[in-house]
Order: structure tokens, then C-alpha cells, then sequence
């Protein structure tokens, strides 16, 4: 009986002296963590958002970016994620959405019809998947683009259907959706009548090779698309975390000490 117990007390001291010395270098910042209120810069501005780095991430959405880039429209949407109390709502088609495209193709537009079109990917107000059934009542709904350049929206079931006229797809995932900025995932490049006309081609598409064309090549890296439709848990890179990690090993630390303390006064 001796050995253990004497084995116990010399652990519990040695677990009572780290925990102190280690409690001592981490307590300053554990009283920003206790205390709510000390932090008043963060409060008013919604946490930032990457545009850029969640498209990056998810998807494969690179064509998007890329056109995003190129234009330089990545600032006027981030713009519009930073600094307005609207928000935004985006609809991204996977690169294979773009490689599907074959028919009006986006190779002969002009700088400014690229624009436009890229910005008819987006709407000027962040709408939650709840909010399209609403939505859906409002027929045209102006984009980011402007003008003519209006989207219409039918919630079937609570499945969000787009329709341009050209394009008639639908809202696959959710690739983060928190006000102020919603990113969905859609199944198709999104034509505006403004720009390639209201003579569109009856429904011709898929017939000669149908969707396996599309999809099996480009899909496959991210086959969870389209069972993941609720969101891709993405990294919030927000300090709270470490905090909430730091106050929590620190207090883990305090019940050693504590524990340690106890078995060294028997
Ligand atoms: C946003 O993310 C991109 C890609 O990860 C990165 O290059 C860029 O520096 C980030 N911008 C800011 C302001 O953090
Ligand atoms: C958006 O906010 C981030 C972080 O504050 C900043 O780095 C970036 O330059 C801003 N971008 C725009 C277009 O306002
Ligand atoms: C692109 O423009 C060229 C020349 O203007 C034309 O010959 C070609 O058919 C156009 N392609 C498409 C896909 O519209
Ligand atoms: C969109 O809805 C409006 C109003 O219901 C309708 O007039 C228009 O034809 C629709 N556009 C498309 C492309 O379905
Ligand atoms: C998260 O933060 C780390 C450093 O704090 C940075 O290196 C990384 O790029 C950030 N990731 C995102 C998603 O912004």
C-alpha cells in the first residue's frame, strides 16, 4: 500500500505544479473569455466572410471564380457581403455546369455581357432556403444585374427551382447560408434572356447524350453534393473557438490541481 500511495501523492504533485505554472502562463486571457462584454468592436459587424476562399473550397466552382476574378466582379460582390445590411444570395454552377454549356456559348460575349451575366448569378439581399417560398410569390426578382435581368423562383416542396427562361435549374446545396450571405450550389449556368433573347430553343438539350455527359467526369470529385445539401460544414475561423478551448483545458487544468490538492492533504 505504500508504494502506490506515495506514487499517487508525488503525481499529484507534480500535476499540481504544471497546472499552476501552466495556468500562470495561460490566465490573462482567460477573463476575456469569462467575461461577455469586454469585446465591443466585433459586435456590429457580421464576421467577415471569404467570398473567394469559400469558392475556393467548395464546389469545384474555379470556372465561377475565375470569371469572378477576371471581371473583377469579386469585389462588388464581397462589397456587397461587407458593407450593406442586405447581403447577398449567390448561385453557383459547378465547373461541370460549365463545361455542359455548349449551346449559347459564353465565349462570344462581350466584357460587359460577361458582367452581366455574372452578376445575374447573384441577388442584392441574403435570402435564407426559407425564404424562397416567399420569394416564389414575387415574381420577377430583380438580380445583382439589374434591368431586365430577373430570375424566377418556385419552392416545390422546399426544393428552390430557378428559371431564366434559358436556364430552368434548381438549388442542389447549400454552401453556406448565414445572414448576411448565402451561397447555394445550382445545376446549371444561369442565361439571361437580356442577353441571348427570348428565342430560346424548345427544350432541345439532353437528348442525344443525356445527363451521364455531364456528370460522371466532373461530378465525381464531390460526390457528396449532392447528399450534403444542407452545408458544408465550413471553417469559422473565428478566435472564439481557441478561446472557448483555452478557458476549457484551463479549467480541466484548475479540477487537477484542485483534485491533486485534496489527495495531498490525506
Ligand atoms: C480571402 O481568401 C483568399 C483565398 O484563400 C486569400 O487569398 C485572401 O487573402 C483572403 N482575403 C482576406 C481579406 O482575408
Ligand atoms: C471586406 O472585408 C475584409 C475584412 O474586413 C477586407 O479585408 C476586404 O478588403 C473587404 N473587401 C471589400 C471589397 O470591401
Ligand atoms: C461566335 O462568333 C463567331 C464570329 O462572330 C461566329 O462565327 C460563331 O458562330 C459564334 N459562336 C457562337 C457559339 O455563337
Ligand atoms: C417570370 O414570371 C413573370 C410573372 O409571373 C412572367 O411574366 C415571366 O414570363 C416569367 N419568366 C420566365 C422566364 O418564366
Ligand atoms: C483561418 O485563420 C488562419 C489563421 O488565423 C488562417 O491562416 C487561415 O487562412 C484562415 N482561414 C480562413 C477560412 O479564413
Amino acid at each position: 500500500m505504500q508504494f502506490p500511495r506515495t506514487c499517487l501523492i508525488l503525481c499529484s504533485a507534480l500535476l499540481l505544479c504544471s497546472s499552476f505554472t501552466y495556468g500562470q502562463k495561460a490566465s490573462p486571457p482567460a477573463p476575456i473569455a469569462l467575461t461577455p462584454t469586454p469585446t465591443p468592436a466585433p459586435a456590429p459587424a457580421p464576421e467577415y466572410v471569404n467570398l473567394t476562399y469559400l469558392l475556393s473550397v467548395a464546389g469545384p466552382f474555379h470556372t465561377f471564380l475565375n470569371y469572378l476574378e477576371s471581371t473583377k466582379l469579386v469585389d462588388t460582390f464581397q462589397n456587397q457581403a461587407n458593407n450593406t445590411k442586405q447581403g447577398i444570395t449567390i448561385f453557383v454552377p459547378k465547373d461541370s455546369s460549365f463545361k455542359g454549356l455548349k449551346k449559347p456559348s459564353l465565349s462570344n460575349l462581350s466584357n460587359d455581357q460577361l458582367k452581366s451575366l455574372i452578376l445575374f448569378h447573384a441577388l442584392p439581399k441574403y435570402y435564407a432556403l426559407a425564404d424562397f417560398s416567399e420569394l416564389s410569390t414575387k415574381s420577377p426578382v430583380s438580380t445583382l444585374a439589374g434591368g431586365k435581368y430577373t430570375l424566377n423562383f418556385t419552392d416545390d416542396a422546399g426544393t428552390v427551382h430557378l428559371d431564366s427562361g434559358w436556364s430552368k435549374t434548381e438549388v442542389t446545396s447549400a454552401v453556406h447560408s448565414t445572414d448576411p450571405v448565402a451561397i447555394y450550389q445550382v445545376n446549371k449556368v444561369l442565361l439571361p434572356e437580356a442577353i441571348f433573347g427570348t428565342d430560346i430553343p424548345p427544350m432541345p438539350a439532353p437528348a442525344p447524350a443525356p445527363t451521364p455527359d455531364i456528370s460522371p467526369a466532373a461530378d465525381a470529385p464531390s460526390a457528396d453534393s449532392k447528399g450534403g445539401s444542407s452545408s458544408k460544414s465550413l471553417p469559422s475561423n473565428s478566435s472564439s473557438r481557441s478561446i472557448v478551448e483555452l478557458s476549457l483545458s484551463i479549467w480541466s487544468q484548475m479540477v487537477l490541481a484542485v483534485f491533486g490538492g485534496l489527495v495531498l492533504l490525506f
